[in-house]
């Protein structure tokens, strides 16, 4: 089946572009006809990858970008998040759920991404998050 990418973007390592560039990657999609709860996963998870790579990744230095990928064949959505860090331990991620964890104020992120997207996966050492979600 023919894989089509709708988005293939580079967005510099500043918090405050990221409301901006995640409404353009939307409209982008529209073609799609997505339904609201999928345009609001789509929504959350870019946004955690987006902060992520650019807090964790690139550490906000303004010479390093972040690069995002969106692909479907149409029974599927694939995101690919990938910053220019050092990589990290995506196997040692603590569990916001737990006793010690849950009164944190961080450490949901990921968690988020995992219980809204049908698969997920750490690639190139951490630097890339592969988020794929199936079309109903
Ligand atoms: N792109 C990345 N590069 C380096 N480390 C990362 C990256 N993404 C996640 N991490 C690491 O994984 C941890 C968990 O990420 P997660 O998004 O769940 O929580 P958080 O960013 O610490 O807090 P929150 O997203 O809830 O504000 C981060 O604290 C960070 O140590
Ligand atoms: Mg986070």
């Amino acid at each position: 089946m023919t894989v089509t990418k709708i988005v293939d973007d580079n967005i510099p390592s500043k918090l405050d572009l990221v409301p901006g560039f995640i409404t353009a990657v939307l409209e982008k999609l529209q073609v799609l006809h997505l339904d609201e709860d999928e345009v609001f996963a789509l929504k959350l998870c870019l946004y955690e990858a987006l902060v992520n790579a650019i807090k964790h990744g690139n550490k906000e230095k303004s010479d390093q970008a972040v690069h995002v990928i969106v692909k479907t064949n149409k029974k599927k959505i694939i995101l690919e998040v990938t910053d220019q860090g050092h990589g990290f331990d995506f196997t040692r991620i603590p569990n916001p759920t737990t006793e010690e964890n849950i009164g944190k104020f961080h450490g949901r992120g990921v968690y988020l991404i995992q219980n809204s997207m049908d698969s997920v996966k750490f690639l190139n050492g951490g630097r890339t998050i592969q988020m794929v979600k199936v079309i109903k």
